[in-house]
């Protein structure tokens, strides 16, 4: 059983019917959710919602986002544009796990035009139960926060 977390979760209109799956999921299993929007399908950008998410998960230690849009690719550019964001897009169970061994992702980014809801929630799954190794890579990581050097 994975650890209880506080999750926050944001889509644009593509993804707002798997964030909701996704949302009730996490709720099923524990987690504490906070939805960031959008309520309806009704057409919105995705940097709003990946830069709401971003910016709530650098201020919220220990927080885990997920942000998901019609590929999860706009929405992940857009959070992670901020320091100390690691929005990693993952599309199976092995890249949702080395997002979080290697990157010490704090964000997946699903693509809910490209992958199904089945496939979303185990990538989901492997996300919040996997840990960061740190060791080697911690240096890596440090230097994923130089923009602009
Ligand atoms: C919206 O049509 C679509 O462009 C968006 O959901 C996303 O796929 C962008 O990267």
């Amino acid at each position: 059983m994975t650890t209880s977390r506080r999750i926050v979760i944001a889509s644009d209109h593509a993804g707002v019917v798997l964030k909701r799956a996704v949302a009730a999921w996490l709720a099923d299993q524990g987690h504490t959710v906070e939805d960031l929007g959008p309520d309806t399908d009704q057409s919105v950008d995705y940097p709003d919602f990946g830069d709401a998410t971003a910016r709530r998960i650098a201020e919220s230690p220990g927080a885990l986002g997920i942000v998901i849009c019609g590929t999860g690719i706009g929405i992940s550019i857009a959070a992670n544009r901020y320091r100390g964001i690691r929005a990693a897009l993952c599309h199976d169970v092995t890249t949702a796990k080395l997002a979080r061994q290697h990157n010490d992702a704090n964000i997946l980014a699903l693509g809910a035009r490209v992958v199904g809801t089945g496939v979303a929630l185990d990538c989901v799954d492997a996300f919040l139960s996997t840990d960061y190794d740190g060791g080697r890579h911690d240096r890596r990581v440090a230097k994923l926060d130089r923009a602009g050097a």
